[in-house]
């Protein structure tokens, strides 16, 4: 990986339970509803799953791709997303660099605010994670021309950055991970045939407008790399938490309420050096 980033040497103190909740949702399939805001200010929620944290690639049995070497771990869920979707819009447009539609389907960037909600009924835990939002491309995010470097791909790789804890042999295997190989993998960690969707029509679109050249719903597709319509349109969603509120409603007579938040000096609150590691989390208890 060659972006240099400050290192964060300790896992949230949410992460540990967050993860094995979702375990039992399906873990790299579970659902979770996320909202966005339209440039307008309006909310906007959908249905998505969860494909892991970043960095840390889940085992899949349709994958066949080399894998980057395990060096580092994240509290970053993952999704996938097509550019062509309006929730990709929304995270270009309510980030700082206010991103307009075009650029929202070209490439790496985004930086909008999310919060992704999970509902664990095993546990009566409701998990809310709120942060930011930042869409990954396979063909900008690293290599390739001048032109494809854009700013976007830089400020990705530096906030994102933040959160990737090194271990294992990361000292001596820091060169070989990538980014692209990242995000290669996740697509291949989908079905044939949602591999596919990334060949449909243009989503949202009425059919009176029709389709472009290869565009068909119920394609099947194989590796991302050699499809260059699917690396178009495909996108692993990495989400950058700030604050996670976590409910547990396992006891009616006494529920409880925790709040984390990514503490000033980390670069939470809003008020903090973006340039610091995700580092110390604050934790609250209120009343449910
Ligand atoms: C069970 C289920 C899982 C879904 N998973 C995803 C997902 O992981 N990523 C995604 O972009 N859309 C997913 N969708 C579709 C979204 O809910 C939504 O319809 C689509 O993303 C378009 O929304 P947008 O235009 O607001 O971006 C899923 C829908 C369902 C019902």
């Amino acid at each position: 990986m060659s972006a240099h980033h400050p290192t964060v040497v300790s896992e949230a103190p949410w992460k540990a339970d967050f993860e094995s909740h979702l375990e039992k949702i399906g873990g790299p399939s579970a659902e979770f509803y996320l909202a966005t805001v339209t440039p307008e200010g309006a909310p906007r929620v959908r249905t998505c799953i969860h494909r892991g944290f970043w960095a840390q690639l889940p085992e899949n049995k349709h994958n066949e791709l080399p894998k980057n070497p395990a060096i580092y771990q994240s509290d970053c869920p993952v999704f996938t997303n097509d550019a062509r979707m309006e929730k990709t819009y929304h995270i270009f447009a309510t980030g700082k660099g206010k991103g307009d539609r075009e650029q929202s389907k070209s490439g790496t960037g985004g930086g909008g605010p999310v919060e992704a909600v999970y509902w664990v009924k095993d546990t009566m835990t409701q998990w809310r994670v709120r942060g930011k939002a930042w869409l990954v491309a396979a063909d900008d995010v690293e290599g390739g021309t001048d032109e494809a470097q854009n700013s976007g791909t830089v400020t990705v790789k530096a906030q994102v950055g933040r959160y990737m804890r090194p271990v294992g042999d990361h000292a001596t295997k820091n060169s070989e991970w990538s980014w692209k190989n990242e995000v290669e993998n996740h697509f291949e960690n989908l079905s044939p045939g949602m591999r596919g969707t990334f060949r449909n029509p243009p989503p949202g679109h009425p059919l009176s407008e029709g389709k472009g050249e290869g565009e068909e719903l119920g394609q099947k597709v194989g590796h991302l790399a050699d499809d260059e319509l699917a690396r178009k349109n495909f996108r692993v969603v990495i989400i950058t938490p700030e604050e996670v509120e976590r409910v547990d409603l396992s006891d009616p007579e006494k529920s409880k309420r925790w709040i984390y938040t990514l503490s000033q000096e980390s670069g939470g609150q809003g008020g903090g050096d973006e340039s610091k590691p995700s580092q110390e989390w604050d934790v609250t208890e209120t009343w449910p």
